[in-house]
């Protein structure tokens, strides 16, 4: 196998960390360089295991700054582009969107500039499936490769912006793009803001959970493993200039999900308490995944094997969602990079 190089960017985030673990392990001759700025959203400690492989690199810089950025790609001439970094929290995009537009949609453009220059054999832009807008309730209706993007929150739509600057790459210097849309994604090292560890974490503390509205918006669940699986196949394999929609069938409403988690951890129903909705909550999303099925993927877990793996994952590892809500995972970096 040719040794590559392959530049993760947001590898401290959720997503972008597992894909970074999972590289790392799965392709012992690849190099796998993870880019992040460490905002609120990127934490270290999570590669505790993986950081003194010989294949794992970690740089620290903004993907909007584009002397950094491009002297970088000029170093390391990399292969492959996993873009993952963005502002990804709906709620923080509503109270202060100028980041969003700054990270998601400059940053990206910067990236691809970048990659532009160099020449790198794929660029793989991940998006979400909340570029699409939303769906109505009618369960045989989902989002395919062709929905029109209809994005109705400022983070979906500085992400929708960004796909359309990856699309405009390929269609005028022929950059080797690929975008991907999945659906909501849990599993492990997921940053407790979001839905379900912010549900886990809260009723292991016997704390009150908060349900926006009236609980029966849906969303549609993906383990983050499997979309990594999506991401590798995509990167190795999709077809330039193509979209892929990424999801497993897994819709839940918010109470549903919310309502797994507490019985799961046998606590008391009476720890959820509904509060005001989200401004502009989109009603539901639901992916159809039949072109990536075509193209050799398929979802490994459930949503009941998945969110049971979750909970027992933050079970045994409350050593890291318990340092990421005081704070303390910020000082890894200082203490590893910085003073070592
Ligand atoms: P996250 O917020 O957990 O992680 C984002 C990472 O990007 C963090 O490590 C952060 O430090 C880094 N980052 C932010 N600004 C940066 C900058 N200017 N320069 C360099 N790094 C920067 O996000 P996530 O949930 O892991 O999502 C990753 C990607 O997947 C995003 O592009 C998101 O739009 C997309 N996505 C997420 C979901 C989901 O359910 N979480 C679903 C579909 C798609
Ligand atoms: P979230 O995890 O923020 O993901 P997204 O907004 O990208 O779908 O929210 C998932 C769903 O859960 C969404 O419909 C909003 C709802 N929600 C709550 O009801 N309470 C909460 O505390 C949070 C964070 C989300």
């Amino acid at each position: 196998m040719n040794r590559k190089k392959i530049l993760v960017t947001g590898g401290a985030g959720f997503i972008g960390g597992n894909f970074v673990q999972y590289m790392v392990n799965k392709y012992p001759n690849y190099d796998i360089y993870n880019l992040d700025l460490l905002t609120y959203a990127g934490d270290l400690t999570k590669h505790r295991e993986i950081e003194n492989k010989d294949n794992y690199h970690f740089v620290k810089a903004d993907i909007a700054d584009r002397e950094a950025i491009m002297s970088l790609f000029e170093k390391e001439k990399f292969n492959y582009v996993a873009h993952f970094a963005a502002e990804s929290h709906v709620d923080r995009s509503i109270t202060e969107p100028e980041i969003f537009v700054e990270t998601n949609v400059l940053g990206t453009q910067v990236l691809l500039n970048a990659a532009k220059e160099i020449g790198v054999t794929k660029f793989v832009h991940v998006s979400t499936d909340e570029v699409y807008g939303e769906l109505d309730f009618n369960p045989t209706t989902f989002f395919t490769e062709e929905t029109p993007l209809q994005p109705n929150s400022p983070y979906s739509a500085s992400k929708a912006s960004s796909d359309f600057l990856v699309r405009a790459y390929h269609e005028t210097f022929g950059l080797p793009v690929n975008i991907t849309r999945c659906s909501n994604n849990y599993g492990p090292f997921h940053f407790p803001e979001k839905l379900i560890p912010l549900t886990i974490s809260r009723v292991l503390n016997e704390e009150k959970v908060p349900v926006y509205g009236d609980g029966k918006n849906i969303r549609d669940w993906l383990h983050v493993l499997d979309h990594c699986a999506a991401i590798d196949l995509v990167l190795h394999e999709g077809v330039n200039g193509e979209v892929y929609n990424v999801g497993g069938h897994n819709e839940r409403t918010n109470l549903e999900v919310v309502k797994t988690i507490i019985n799961t951890l046998g606590k008391s129903e009476d720890l959820i308490e509904f509060v005001a909705d989200r401004l502009g909550h989109d009603k539901r999303y639901a992916i159809d995944p039949t072109k990536l099925e075509k193209l050799g993927w398929n979802p490994t877990y459930t949503f009941e094997t998945g969110i049971a793996q979750t909970i027992q994952w933050y079970l045994d590892n409350k050593w890291w969602w318990e340092q990421i809500i005081s704070g303390e995972y910020q000082n890894y970096f200082k203490r590893q990079y910085l003073f070592n």
